[in-house]
């Protein structure tokens, strides 16, 4: 038989990872054949399988080996204490692990935890975090729906996860301690085989070009001549500035990176150092 060789990722089944996730394989040239029953999925055109899991399965499953990689929360793998690798960080799904309490309710501090029940599922990051406060307080497990147990007196409190913050709002709830904070995480099995690692490689490869070009933007723009040194200076891009002559005669085009994060700094100099017509696109992929 031949048999060939698969990677197998483990991503979120549903809720909030699931999206960012696939879309992270597509934008890293990934296609899924996804059957019907999403359980399973693979790629055609990547040696990758998919399973598709509870997030709070997924430490677990790729330190036992059932799958090679995985895609969670950093809150998921802190909660497991699962023994695997961390490999990446993916910049998406940024979270917070938070206190949250009645809306109604007065809040003074972390002390007025004292005493109070407090429902999670995130019974060790809360313990530890609640140690370090000096407060004890009782911790209630629950598996899910976590939100709801204040308000059928369950719990005074609860510790939970909060990104756009309407699962809290829509339950009355208020948030007023950080716990801890989370993005999305590629976890991978410690023991390997050199052929997976390989595969891995290539994963992370395109997944840091994906991220280059989503922190870059590509700029395009006219420059007086005696001032090309100037502008250059600002926008060395990758290697340098590509520049090419206008036909309008003294002028240049300039062509360049520059970073998201700097962008209208940069744009505001440029434009008193005399650069006209900016224009300034996106990046699919970046390779540096
Ligand atoms: C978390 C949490 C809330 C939701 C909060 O679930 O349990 O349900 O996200 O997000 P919001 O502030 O945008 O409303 P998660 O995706 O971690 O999955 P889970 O079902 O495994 O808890
Ligand atoms: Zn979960």
């Amino acid at each position: 038989m031949n048999e060939k060789k698969q990677l197998r990722i483990a991503i979120q089944k549903s809720g909030r990872l699931y999206d960012d996730s696939i879309r992270m394989l597509r934008e890293c040239g990934i296609e899924l054949n996804n059957g019907l029953q999403r359980l399973k999925a693979e790629a055609y055109n990547f040696p990758l399988e998919v399973f598709f899991l509870r997030d709070d399965d997924i430490p677990e499953y790729v330190a036992g080996g059932v799958a090679d990689i995985g895609i969670v929360g950093e809150n998921v793998l802190v909660e497991t204490q699962a023994d695997v690798q961390t490999v990446h960080r993916l910049g998406f799904g940024k979270c917070r692990l938070s206190l949250a309490i009645p809306k109604g309710k007065k809040y003074t501090g972390v002390e007025d935890f004292e005493g109070k029940r407090i429902a999670t599922t995130y019974v060790n990051v809360l313990e530890q975090f609640l140690k370090k406060k000096k407060v004890k307080a009782e911790i209630h497990e629950i598996s899910g729906s976590v939100e709801i147990a204040p308000g059928i007196g369950l719990a005074d409190a609860i510790c939970d996860i909060v990104s756009s913050g309407s699962t809290l709002f829509t339950n009355g709830l208020k948030e007023v301690e950080t716990v801890m904070k989370s993005e999305a995480v590629l976890i991978a099995n410690k023991n390997l085989k050199s052929a997976d690692l390989k595969i891995i490689e290539r994963l992370l490869f395109r997944i840091q070009a994906v991220q280059q070009a989503k922190r870059n933007k590509y700029v395009l723009l006219n420059a007086p001549n005696d001032k090309l040194d100037l502008i250059t200076a600002m926008i060395p891009g990758m290697k340098s500035p590509t520049i090419l002559p206008l036909a309008k005669k003294g002028w240049s085009s300039v062509h360049s990176v520059i970073e998201e994060d700097r962008f209208w700094e940069i744009i505001e100099e440029l434009k008193k150092l005399g650069a006209q017509g900016i224009l300034v696109v996106p990046i699919e992929k970046m390779v540096v």
